[in-house]
Order: structure tokens, then C-alpha cells, then sequence
């Protein structure tokens, strides 16, 4: 298993590209499955969830070629199988996005139930609520989810909760259905507002993606489309927090200052400058400590919970006392136990974090437990005093394309040690 080497790094300083949006990238990798003609996506990050969801498609008998790294060219006609094994879906939850498209083109679909993960139960009852009231008849079976439609019929659907991938999921169920549907309570997230102007290129009829009420009229059949895909709002918040903790000045490049503007808001109240344009941001914390600053996850537009973990390192280095609240998953406080091991004083109350900022922490051996917490050691270890050892770094190459490549651009003292190397 490999480890991440993280050595007290200093302000870091320079330019960093964000890579494209796992996030946007997975459903509309899906939303080939629609079509009987070429998807052509561009500005795909290169990512191990990216290429699980080639191989999950390809072992469908769908044709999936790379006319360069970061592009995809997928073609769903020559499709022999609607299942989604078991041995892909439990290394990623992300597969159930086969289910929508599936059912809407073919009428049929076999997926493997995603368990939980590490941060949470994660179920997708409202996935197959939505897709029942849409006409389909779905069994659960063996570990699989049994969906059949022979059309699925448009319908007004409401969610209970906010769900990103529930949204997405119906959304590739709806473009192909009998009729109109209303998906209300609809997730907001830009990531569903990409799928959206993809299924639109692809002949969909949509409105109101990115409000909490998608209207979207059924057709007959969708068509190819070329789509380049927006830039990963986590990943260029995870460098903003890089260089607030290390007090440094970064510029981020080939990102959309409009998709992290909660993010944007806590770093100046933790007292960074922030300029930006239409495509980069430039965030100065240099001779600075940051302030310490109170937040709660929330759907978008609000503070994403996606980077409560790496807020989390940052308030643990700050000046004063913090509250995180986690609003989103019921286990998502995993990485406060390893921040600890660096001497962090975090308190957790229920779904709330108490951090009592430290001027400084001590680098230890830590313990990656999912994508966002890994990317919070990474952080901490970039501040922390002496070296940072981050055991399980599977999970960070699960969502962010050559972080030490990105990160050591900008001065950070980091390296891979694999599995060979460190004899484990
Ligand atoms: C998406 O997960 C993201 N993943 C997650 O990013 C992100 O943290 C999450 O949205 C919230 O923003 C992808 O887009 C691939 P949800 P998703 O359905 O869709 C409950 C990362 O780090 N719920 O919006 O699985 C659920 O338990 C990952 O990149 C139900 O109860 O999240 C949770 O409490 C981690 N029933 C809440 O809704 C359902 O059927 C929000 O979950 C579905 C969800």
C-alpha cells in the first residue's frame, strides 16, 4: 500500500491547474449509456474512480477508447450486459449511476447494492423510490438491485432528502421517459448542472438544473455530443486550504471562482485575500495565521461537506476556538482522531467539532480513512513540524490526480513511498 512522505514545507508559492470534476465526470460518463452513438468528454480527470467507471462500462460490452489521457470517446451500442458486478460497485458507490440510463435505454438493469462506506450508511432508497414512481418494477435480490421498465413514464418526483446522485440518477432516468417530470428538492450541486448541460447537448429537453426544482420533458432518443467537463470545485478548495495553512500565495488556474464561493467566504473570514478572474484564483495568507472560523455543511450553494475535513486541519492550526458542524453524513469526523496524533485539540459533541487551534503540531505516522479526510493529513502534514506519514493512500488517488506532482509544483515537501520501497 503506498504512503504519502510529508515533511514541513514552508509557504508554498506559485500556480497550480485544477484538473477536471470527478464529481461531474462519473454521471456523465453514465450518460453514454444513453445513446447508441459516440459521448466525446473532454477535460477528464485522471482519476482511480475514472478509470473504474471505464472498466465498469467496458465489461458491459460498451466500447471505451482514450484518444489522449484527460479524454474519452464512449460508445454504448455495442452493449452486451445491463449488470454492474459486485467487484466494481464495492470499490465505487458512484456505479449506481448506471442504474438511471440504463433503465430509461434498455428497460433493464442489474446492480450490486453499494454498501456503506466509511462515512456513512450512504443508502440509496431514494434512487429506487424515484425510479418506482417512474414506472419501474425493482427487486432487491442476492446483493443486487433487479430494475426493469419496459418505459419508464415521466412523473412528479419529491426528495425527502437532498440527494447529488439520486438527483443525477433520475435525471438520466427522466430524459428518456414517456412525458414530463418535475424532480423537486432537487440537489443544486454544479456537478448535476454539468450532467445537465451534457444530457442537453445530447438532445434532452431540461430546465432548471441548479435550482431546486428540474423540469424535464421526455423524448424519443438522444443523440452523441462532444462535452468538455467543468473544473473539480473540491480539489481547487483543497489547494486554497494548501496555501492558507502554509500561510503561503497560490494562484489556482483552469478552475471557475463561481464553484467555491462558500469556500471563498470562510477563507477571508479566516483572513486570507482572495482575488480572483474568470478562470483562476489568487489567495494570499502570506505572514499570517489564520483565524479560526465557524462552519456547517450544507447542500449547494452552501458550505460543501466535501471540504469540512481539510476546514477541519486549517481551524487546527488557527487562532482561537472553532465549531464544525457536519449537517450532510453521520460519520464524517474520522480525520479529527489522526489530526489528534499530531497534537490537535479537537473535542466531538454529537455532529459537532470543538478545535481549539494550535500555533503549531507535531508530524507523526497518520491513517487515511476516505478521499477528503486523506487530503486533510496531507494538509496538516504540509504545516506540521518534523514529517507527516500518510498510511492508505488509495483513498486520495481516488480523487485527486497527481497531488504531489500539484503540490510539490508549489514547494511542498512531499513524495510517494510504494509498497516496494517501504516493504509493506
Ligand atoms: C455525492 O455523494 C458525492 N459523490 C459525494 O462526494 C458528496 O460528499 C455528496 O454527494 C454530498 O455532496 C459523487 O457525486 C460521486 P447524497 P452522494 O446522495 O450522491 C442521504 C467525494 O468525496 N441519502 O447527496 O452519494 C445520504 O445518506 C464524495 O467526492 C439517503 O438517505 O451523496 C446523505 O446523508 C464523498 N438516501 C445525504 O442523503 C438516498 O437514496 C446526501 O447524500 C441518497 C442519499
Amino acid at each position: 500500500m503506498d504512503k504519502l512522505l510529508i515533511a514541513a514545507s514552508g509557504p508554498l508559492a506559485g500556480e497550480v491547474a485544477a484538473s477536471g470534476a470527478k464529481n461531474a465526470a462519473l454521471p456523465i460518463l453514465c450518460a453514454a449509456l444513453l445513446i447508441d452513438q459516440p459521448l466525446h468528454i473532454t477535460n477528464l480527470p485522471d482519476l482511480w474512480d475514472i478509470g473504474t467507471t471505464r472498466k465498469l462500462l467496458s465489461q458491459m460490452g460498451v466500447a471505451v477508447s482514450q484518444p489522449a489521457v484527460n479524454e474519452v470517446v464512449i460508445d454504448a451500442k455495442s452493449i452486451t450486459t445491463c449488470v454492474a458486478p459486485y467487484e466494481l460497485v464495492k470499490t465505487m458507490r458512484a456505479s449506481i449511476l448506471v442504474l438511471g440510463p440504463l433503465l430509461a435505454k434498455r428497460g433493464e438493469a442489474q446492480v450490486s447494492l453499494p454498501g456503506g462506506c466509511a462515512i456513512g450508511a450512504r443508502p440509496v432508497d431514494l434512487h429506487l423510490l424515484g425510479l418506482e414512481a417512474m414506472g419501474a418494477e425493482i427487486k432487491l435480490e442476492g446483493g443486487f438491485i433487479h430494475a426493469t421498465a419496459s418505459r419508464l413514464k415521466g412523473t412528479r418526483i419529491m426528495f425527502d432528502t437532498v440527494t447529488v446522485t439520486g438527483t443525477e440518477n433520475l435525471l438520466m432516468a427522466a430524459v428518456l421517459a414517456d412525458g414530463e417530470s418535475v424532480l423537486e428538492n432537487a440537489a443544486r450541486e454544479p456537478e448535476v448542472v454539468d450532467l445537465a448541460r451534457c444530457l442537453i447537448a445530447m438532445g434532452a429537453k431540461i430546465e432548471g438544473a441548479g435550482s431546486s426544482t428540474i423540469h424535464v420533458q421526455g423524448v424519443a432518443e438522444l443523440h452523441g455530443a462532444t462535452h468538455r467537463v467543468i473544473p473539480d470545485r473540491i480539489e481547487t478548495g483543497t489547494f486554497l486550504v494548501a496555501a492558507a495553512i502554509t500561510r503561503g500565495r497560490v494562484r489556482i488556474t483552469r478552475t471557475d471562482p463561481n464553484l467555491v464561493d462558500a469556500v471563498l467566504v470562510k477563507l477571508q473570514q479566516a483572513g486570507a485575500k482572495v482575488a480572483t478572474g474568470v478562470d483562476w484564483i489568487d489567495i494570499d495568507c502570506r505572514g499570517r495565521r489564520p483565524d479560526a472560523v465557524n462552519l456547517h455543511t450544507m447542500p449547494h450553494p452552501g458550505f460543501p461537506t466535501d471540504m469540512q475535513a481539510q476546514f477541519m486541519a486549517l481551524n487546527s492550526f488557527a487562532d482561537g476556538v472553532s465549531t464544525i458542524r457536519e449537517t450532510i453524513f453521520e460519520n464524517r469526523f474520522m480525520h479529527a482522531q489522526e489530526l489528534l496524533r499530531l497534537g490537535a485539540e479537537i473535542r466531538i459533541e454529537g455532529n459537532t467539532a470543538i478545535i481549539t487551534g494550535r500555533e503549531s503540531l507535531t508530524g507523526a505516522p497518520v491513517m487515511a480513512t476516505d478521499l477528503r479526510a486523506s487530503a486533510a493529513l496531507v494538509l496538516a502534514g504540509l504545516a506540521a513540524e518534523g514529517e507527516t506519514l500518510v498510511d492508505r493512500v488509495y483513498h486520495i488517488d481516488r480523487g485527486y490526480e497527481r497531488i504531489e506532482q500539484k503540490l510539490g509544483q508549489l514547494g511542498a515537501k512531499i513524495r510517494r513511498i510504494t509498497k516496494q520501497e517501504s516493504g509493506a
